[in-house]
C-alpha cells in the first residue's frame, strides 16, 4: 500500500486526530538524472523530478491530497476550483476518491484534452467560462465566500503545504538542497510551496544550504517578468497561461530571498525544450513543464556557470495531458508502410543513418 504524503509527512503538515489519513499514491516521485542535456551545459548533476507520475499526472495531487482530507475533516459537502485543467483533473480524482462533489470552472476551449477528459471521467460538474482562468478563479474566490463549498485553489494554504512535501523529498535523495531549483510559474502557488519546504528542512537542520529559485513565466504570460497584471495573457503553454497569479507575492519572496530569479521564456523556446526533453532524455513532459529546461538552457547561453552546481527541474505534469501539442510539433517520424516484410526492411534501411546502412544484410 502507498504511504502517500500525508502519512509520510504527517509531522510537517497541519493535520490532527480528526484529519483522516488516505493515499492515491501521490509524493515520492523519480528524481532521474540528466543523461544528454546536463552534460551538454557542463552540467553533470542535473535532475529532473518527474511530478508527472503523481496519480492524476501532475504535482497538484501532492496539495489536493492535504486540502481534500482538511475539507473531510471540515465536513464539507464539496469543492471547487478554477484550472487551466491539471487542479481540476486532481481536485475531480481526489473528490470522487472521498466521495465529495466536484465542481470546476475551467476557461472554455483552453484546456489541453487529457485534462478535460479526465475531469470529465472523474464524474465533476464542469462549468465552461467565457473568459480565461483568472476570470474563472475571481468567480470562485467570490462563490466560495458566500457558501459552504471549499475553494481548492492554491490559495487554500493546505494546499501549497502538501507541494512543499517535494522539497523534502529533492532533499532526503540529494542529501542538502540543490545548489538551483528551476521551476515552471503560473499562479505562483508551486514556486512558494517549494521554497516553503526547502525553508523549513532548513530551520529543521535536514539541509546545510538553500536553493536558488529560478522561475519562468511563458513570455506571453508574464505579469510578474512584467511588473503588472497582463490582461490577456496568450502562450502554447496552456497550463501557465495566467496574467494574475495568486501567489505573486509570495513568488517575488521566494526569487529575492533566495537570490533567485524570475524570468521568461518565448513559445519557441518552450517548444524547443519540449521536443528535447522528449526525444533525448525520454522524458515526456506537458509543455509548461517544458519552461523550466527552457529557462536553464537561456540561463546557461547567457552565461550562468553550472559546473559542480546540483540543479533540478521540476517536470510538474506529463506530456500526455495535451497529446494535440505532442502530434503537432513532433517533426515527421511516421511513414505509411505496405503490410509486406519487403516494405518494412526498405523504410528501416531508409531511416538507418547513413553510415549504419552498410552493416544491413
Ligand atoms: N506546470 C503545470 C503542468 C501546471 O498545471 C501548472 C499550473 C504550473 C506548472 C504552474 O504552477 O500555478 O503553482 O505556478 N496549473 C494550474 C491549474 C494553474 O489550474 O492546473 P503554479
Amino acid at each position: 500500500m502507498s504511504i502517500g504524503v500525508l502519512q509520510r509527512y504527517r509531522e510537517l503538515l497541519p493535520l490532527n486526530e480528526e484529519t483522516p489519513l488516505f493515499s492515491m499514491g501521490e509524493g515520492d516521485t523519480p528524481l532521474v538524472r540528466s543523461r544528454s542535456i546536463g552534460p551538454e551545459l557542463g552540467c553533470p548533476d542535473l535532475f529532473f523530478k518527474l511530478e508527472g507520475c503523481n496519480p492524476t499526472g501532475s504535482f497538484k495531487d501532492r496539495g489536493m491530497v492535504v486540502a481534500i482530507a482538511k475539507a473531510m475533516e471540515e465536513n464539507s459537502i464539496g469543492v471547487m476550483c478554477a484550472s487551466t485543467g491539471n487542479t481540476s483533473a486532481s481536485a475531480a480524482a481526489y473528490s470522487a476518491y472521498c466521495g465529495l462533489a466536484a465542481w470546476v470552472l475551467i476557461p472554455k476551449g483552453e484546456v489541453a484534452l487529457g485534462k478535460l477528459a479526465q475531469a470529465m471521467a472523474y464524474g465533476a460538474r464542469i462549468l465552461l467560462v467565457d473568459g480565461n482562468f483568472d476570470a474563472a478563479l475571481a468567480l470562485v474566490r467570490e462563490f466560495t465566500q458566500h457558501n459552504p463549498i471549499t475553494l481548492v485553489n492554491s490559495v487554500n494554504p493546505h494546499r501549497i503545504e502538501g507541494q512543499k512535501t517535494a522539497a523534502f523529498e529533492i532533499s532526503d535523495l540529494l542529501d542538502d538542497a540543490p545548489d538551483y531549483l528551476f521551476i515552471p510559474v503560473g499562479n505562483a502557488g508551486n514556486i512558494t510551496a517549494y521554497w516553503r519546504g526547502f525553508v523549513e528542512y532548513h530551520q529543521l537542520g535536514h539541509n546545510d544550504t538553500l536553493p536558488r529559485m529560478m522561475g519562468f513565466q511563458a513570455e506571453g504570460a508574464a505579469p510578474i517578468v512584467r511588473g503588472e497584471p497582463v490582461a490577456f495573457p496568450q502562450t502554447i503553454a496552456s497550463a501557465i497561461r495566467i496574467g494574475n497569479p495568486a501567489s505573486w507575492k509570495q513568488a517575488e519572496r521566494a526569487r529575492d530571498q533566495s537570490g533567485g530569479v524570475i524570468d521568461a521564456v518565448t513559445d519557441d523556446e518552450i517548444l524547443e525544450a519540449y521536443r528535447m526533453l522528449a526525444s533525448r532524455e525520454g522524458i515526456f513532459g506537458e509543455p509548461a513543464s517544458a519552461a523550466c529546461v527552457a529557462g536553464l538552457l537561456k540561463m546557461r547561453r547567457n552565461g550562468l556557470d553550472l559546473a559542480g552546481k546540483r540543479v533540478v527541474c521540476i517536470i510538474t505534469g506529463s506530456g500526455l495531458k495535451d497529446p494535440d501539442m505532442a502530434v503537432s510539433s513532433a517533426q515527421a517520424n511516421t511513414l505509411e508502410v505496405k503490410p509486406n516484410l519487403e516494405a518494412i526492411e526498405a523504410a528501416i534501411m531508409e531511416s538507418l543513418p547513413s553510415g549504419n546502412r552498410a552493416t544491413g544484410h
